[in-house]
């Protein structure tokens, strides 16, 4: 009897001895975050990693996916594209994330995607919108994705807001030549406005990091365009506004999503009144999707959801759908997921087209008082 139960014990302490010697399978999913959180465009940054941190604090509160916690390593591109490529490789190769929501801007997408081509780790950029991101020399980027429209809609819909809303027949446009999304969202701008039957009086180019403007619209203001198309981020935004005031044009500013920030009017104050833009979703459109989270946002981070923290959540939402139908974590597997997405975004319904571009309407943006005031949403 003794004997019976020492051969148990015995027994049971082998077993016990190979599951903990087991390879244990990971006990959370890695899931990469990539924002620039300084830098020149820093609410960008913290809005996008708001985003991701609500979408999956829900899905942890659920179960996590396929049955285990998420967790994300969020980490700072600075805006910068040499900054982008080395955050792309430390996520990838040190905290081994299976997928990478990232990042904010066009030009830093564009570094970090070639990498997660090279490795085969999906991504998903929430807001860059420069074509070339997911598409590159004719060829598909096949593990790179995006949550947002892209520039040659955007700059069709803010030329044909500034054409037939506007009534303006007269352009000029200001942009910053070393940054793919400014310079391409005014060239795409400038390409419709003239099939439309307009005409561009000034076409000029900044440096990146300028702060002084004078010279690029002392010629704008002199050609005498009924509208001014400013295709930067916020921070540039309010400096070319307030310089292009001081020389006396009083006329409409048109851009695109870079102006999303509650600083644009911190910063540029009057000059920017009299402003649009266009944008990926406003936080007083009615559907109940996008007031539900509104509503969920606002009570935990205190302030309503730019477009930024929106599609933020809406990417990274999408890509722990496409993970939960790829029932795995493999690469291949979870690109082949996200090629077949149908997801009810807060931003709108999403799905891919060839090149990886979700198909999605724009909302025009007023500047008046102040405030960003809804004007209208355009279908593609
Ligand atoms: N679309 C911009 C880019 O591609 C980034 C951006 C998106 C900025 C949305 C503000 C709001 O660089």
């Amino acid at each position: 009897m003794k004997r019976t139960l020492s051969i148990v014990a015995l027994a049971l302490l082998v077993a016990l001895a190979l599951v903990s010697c087991a390879p244990k399978g990971p006990a959370e999913i890695v899931i990469g975050g990539v924002g620039p959180v300084s830098g020149e465009a820093a609410t960008f940054g913290k809005s996008t990693q708001e985003g991701c941190e609500l979408a999956v604090e829900e899905w942890n509160a659920k179960g996590g996916v396929l049955g285990q916690q998420i967790k994300l390593v969020y980490e700072d591109d600075k805006g910068d594209a040499a900054e982008g490529a080395a955050v792309w490789t430390k996520l990838i190769q040190q905290d081994k994330v299976v997928a990478i929501v990232g990042t904010v801007m066009s030009k830093v997408s564009l570094a970090g995607a070639p990498i997660s081509e090279q490795y085969g780790v999906p991504m998903i950029s929430p807001t860059s919108t420069n074509p070339s991101v997911t598409f590159a020399d004719g060829k598909l980027r096949e593990f790179v994705f995006r949550a947002c429209f892209i520039d040659p809609f955007q700059g069709t819909v803010g030329a044909k807001f500034a054409y037939d809303d506007l009534g303006a027949r007269k352009a000029a446009a200001i942009f910053d030549v070393g940054n793919d999304y400014t310079k391409g969202l005014s060239e795409f701008f400038r390409d419709t406005f003239i099939a439309l039957g307009g005409e561009v009086v000034a076409f000029e180019a900044h440096a990146t990091g300028a702060t002084d403007f004078k010279a690029q619209l002392t010629k704008i203001v002199q050609a005498k365009p009924d509208v001014v198309y400013i295709s930067d981020y916020y921070n540039d935004v309010a400096l070319i506004a307030k310089q292009l005031r001081e020389l006396g044009f009083t006329g409409p500013l048109v851009g695109g999503d870079g102006w999303d920030s509650p600083d644009l009017v911190k910063l540029g104050g009057e000059a920017v009144e009299n402003g649009f833009f266009t944008n990926h979703y406003s936080k007083d459109d009615t559907r109940p999707e996008v007031q539900d989270f509104v509503r969920k946002y606002t009570a935990k981070f205190g302030a309503a959801p730019d477009a930024l923290a929106t599609l933020a959540y809406d990417a990274m939402n999408i890509m722990l759908d496409a993970i939960s139908r790829a029932g795995s974590t493999e690469g291949v597997k979870i690109r082949d997921a996200l090629k077949a997405t149908d997801f009810a975004a807060v931003s709108g319904r999403t799905m891919f087209d060839e090149q990886h571009n979700p198909v999605k309407a724009a909302a025009i943006i007023e500047i008046k008082g102040g405030q960003q005031v809804y004007r209208t949403t355009v279908a593609p």
